[in-house]
This record gives C-alpha cells, structure tokens and sequence, in this order.
C-alpha cells in the first residue's frame, strides 16, 4: 500500500474543486456537497489525526472490481494544505437524496420501494462480501467486510437504487495473506452484533461477514417500520431507539443485546401483509444471537427477490 498523502505534488489540487455545502459532520470529519467541473461530487474531509482512516478508505476504494453499481464510486484523493492545517480530501460520486437514514425520516417507502432498496442494498453487500477470482493475483477481488453498516452509510440514487458507502472500517481478506486487526471492537455501537459487544476476539473472514449480516438485519427492519404495507406507519425510529435512546452507552448495549437478547419489535401489523409478513423470519435470521446461523447476504438477495417478484402489493 502506497501512502497517497506522500505522492508527487502534481496530486495537490490537480482537481479543481470547489466546496459548495456542508451536508454532514461526523466523529469521521465532514461530507461536503462540491463542484467539479463537469458533475457534482462528494467530498469527504478528513482531520490530519484520521489518516489511517482516510488511507484504509482509499486502500479498499482501489482495489479490483470496486466499480459497481451498489457501491459509492470513488473518484479521488488529495492532501489539502494551506498555512496552518492539512486536511485528507476523498472525492465520490455525489448522490442528492442522501442515505437511507435520512430518507426514511422523511419519507414511508411502498412495498415495491422496499423490496427495490433492500435487494439493491444487500446486492452491494453480497458484492463487498463475494470474493472475485483471477489467474492474475493483482486483478482479484479480495473479500471485504464492512464493520459499520448501518442506514447511514447507505446512499440513495434518484431512482432509489441503494449504494454503499463508507469504507474506514473495512477489511480485506486476501487468500493466503493475513489480514491485520488491530481493535476488534470498531463501528457502531447500535449496529454491533452480540459477539463484538461482548469484546470476543477470536474473529476470522467468515466473523466478520456474519457481523456485518447482523447489521444488515436492523437496516432492513429500519425499512419495515416506514413501509406502507398494511396499517399506519409510525414515524421513523434507529434500531433500539426506542429501548436505549440516542447515544447509548457500551453497557448499555452489552445489557440489552447480549445479556437480554433483544431485537427491534416486531409490528404486530406486518403479519397482515402478505410480503412485510415473510420478511420477518428473513430478519430474525439476519440477527440471530448465533452468529453461524445467519444468513449470507447472497440468500437475503435471493429471498428478496423471491418476495419481490411474489407479492405485488
Ligand atoms: N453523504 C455522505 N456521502 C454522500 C454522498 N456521496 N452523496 C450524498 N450524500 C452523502
């Protein structure tokens, strides 16, 4: 991995960007809304302190096959100087509806909507999670696991097709490599499944992907509570909002996941529509306590697509 904060100079501003608003800010730093010449982008800037983050994203961004259409293209890099700070820039596609979070604030979602963000999402999943062989080893997609999935780090286009964002946290398994971890304990403490919670250590490839599926199963149960499938729909809540509030604390998490083994209701209103009624067990068996039970994200695909092309209301 070579460090893109060290390249030539000829990388400084060799893209002509201009900064047009600020559209979140995070413990990561900010994600701006900017202009390149000839399209919108994103532009993600990071602390001179988050580095390693800044280079982790660029490392996964650049890899082999990491051009598809369920996750967030990536177009640039630069290290921004001026007399007193330094700031690591990392330029996306920009996509105006924002994440899924923020869309299902304010927006319910129709059955179709759901089954088309679900399948478009968990597709980029499958993608990440799928390693890509090849006889030449430069040109294979390792496996990737995210580490912080959760409805903020999913885009919407404008016709509602899901892409994934945010790769700081990611790691890559590449076969016959070791792979290095240094704080197994890392994401979002809402979003961590049983075993990361507890602080177990022992995690291999298959861990990590089984974690990132736990994740997967509150985003898609985000999605079920502002569906217009049968019955009113509430306004929009985080997965165990309404258990542990805003900013829940380690222990607090641990108590209620690992020690109580709760999950997100379930709305007594979706067994009456005959989709939002079978994705229930699909959910259930994303966030399973037992981490081997879970399904793949290529199953969840699968029964999505299953359910999509069966229900049609
Ligand atoms: N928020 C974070 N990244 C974004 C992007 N690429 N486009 C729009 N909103 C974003």
């Amino acid at each position: 991995t070579v460090d893109p904060s060290l390249a030539p100079t000829p990388s400084q501003s060799s893209l002509n960007l201009q900064l047009l608003e600020l559209k979140a800010k995070g413990r990561y730093g900010s994600v701006w809304k900017a202009q390149l010449p000839d399209q919108y982008v994103a532009v993600k800037i990071f602390p001179l302190q988050d580095k390693q983050s800044w280079m982790s994203e660029i490392d996964i961004y650049n890899l082999p096959h990491m051009k598809q259409e369920n996750i967030l293209h990536f177009i640039g890099s630069e290290r921004r100087e001026d007399t007193l700070t330094t700031e690591l820039w990392l330029v996306t596609e920009f996509h105006e509806k924002g994440s899924l979070c923020d869309y299902l604030k304010a927006n319910t979602v129709t059955w179709a909507q759901l089954c088309h963000i679900g399948q478009t999402m968990t597709r980029g999943l499958a993608y990440l999670h799928d390693e890509i062989p090849s006889p030449i080893h430069s040109q294979a997609k390792p496996a990737i696991a995210h580490r912080d999935f959760k409805s903020k780090n999913v885009l919407l286009k404008q016709d509602l097709t899901a892409c994934i964002a945010d790769f700081g946290l990611a790691l890559k398994f590449e076969p016959g490599k070791g792979f290095n971890e240094t704080h197994p304990q890392v994401g979002t403490r809402r979003y961590m499944a049983p075993e990361v919670l507890e602080g177990a250590i022992c995690f291999n490839r298959d861990s990590f992907l089984r974690i990132d599926m736990y994740a997967c199963g509150l985003v898609i149960w985000e999605l079920m509570t502002r569906c217009t499938g049968d019955g009113p729909v509430k306004e929009y809540h985080l997965p165990f909002e309404a258990e542990v509030g805003l900013q829940p604390t380690l222990e607090e998490m641990q108590t209620l996941v690992v020690t109580q083994k709760v999950r997100p209701a379930i709305n007594p209103s979706w067994e009456k529509h005959p989709g939002l009624s079978k994705l229930i067990s699909t959910v259930e068996e994303c966030w399973d306590q037992d981490a081997e039970a879970r399904l793949s994200a290529g199953c969840v695909l699968e029964r999505l697509g299953q359910l999509s092309r069966n229900v049609n209301s």
